[in-house]
């Protein structure tokens, strides 16, 4: 009999919308190197400015859609630059949507791995910092371990891919312990 292979689905968050973003190449360039059976899907960031009154029985609907996406996939695969020494407003947008409703909301116990990015020599390492106090008041599984802070970043693109080998590869080894915890959120219980 074949053993079935595992699917694990990833949710990438580019906290950039330029067209030409380096932190786009990233998730590009990780994309072929996942394990089989593992997908990596991206979510556009291009919601609505978040506002409490229209969050509730008028959640607009690509609201609605990100939080259901966010709720089907197994983890999250966040690549962000660095804006003012914090996370792009884009990023912070989405986040604070998907944190609603409070208690209750999509990223309680999600698996996430943050990836920051940088042409600078600090690899945005503010943004990886506020990313992860982001995520850690709305109690997503933030992936621990070495921090993925990316400089350089315009030396390590080709044809809108990272193809830096070091790079990569220190980024595989994060997003195997994303995929750890993936299969972990989803183990039952032991009795
Ligand atoms: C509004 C703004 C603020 C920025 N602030 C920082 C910063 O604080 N730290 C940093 O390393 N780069 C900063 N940069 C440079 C970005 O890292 C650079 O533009 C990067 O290419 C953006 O990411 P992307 O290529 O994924 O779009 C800033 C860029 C913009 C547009």
């Amino acid at each position: 009999m074949d053993t079935p292979i595992a699917r694990t689905w990833l949710l990438g968050l580019c906290g950039s919308l330029r067209r030409e973003s380096y932190s786009r190449a990233v998730l590009d360039g990780l994309a072929p190197m996942l394990p089989v059976g593992t997908m990596l899907d991206s979510h556009d960031l291009r919601l609505p400015l978040y506002d409490e009154d229209e969050d509730g029985p008028a959640t607009p609907a690509p609201v609605r859609a990100f939080r259901e996406t966010i709720a089907a996939c197994d983890g999250l695969l966040i690549v962000t630059p660095e804006y003012n020494h914090g996370i792009p407003g884009v990023l912070k947008n989405a986040l604070d949507w998907a944190s609603r409703p409070y208690g209750a909301c999509v990223l309680i116990g999600k698996p996430a791995l943050i990836i920051t990015t940088s042409p600078g020599f600090v690899g945005g390492a503010r943004a990886q910092a506020q990313a992860n106090e982001t995520l850690l008041s709305c109690q997503a599984r933030i992936v621990t371990g070495p921090q993925v802070v990316i400089g350089n970043i315009a030396e390590k693109i080709r044809d809108g891919r990272l193809v830096d080998e070091p790079t990569l590869r220190f980024a595989a080894a994060a997003i195997d312990r994303l995929l750890v915890a993936c299969r972990e959120t989803h183990r039952p219980d032991p009795v």
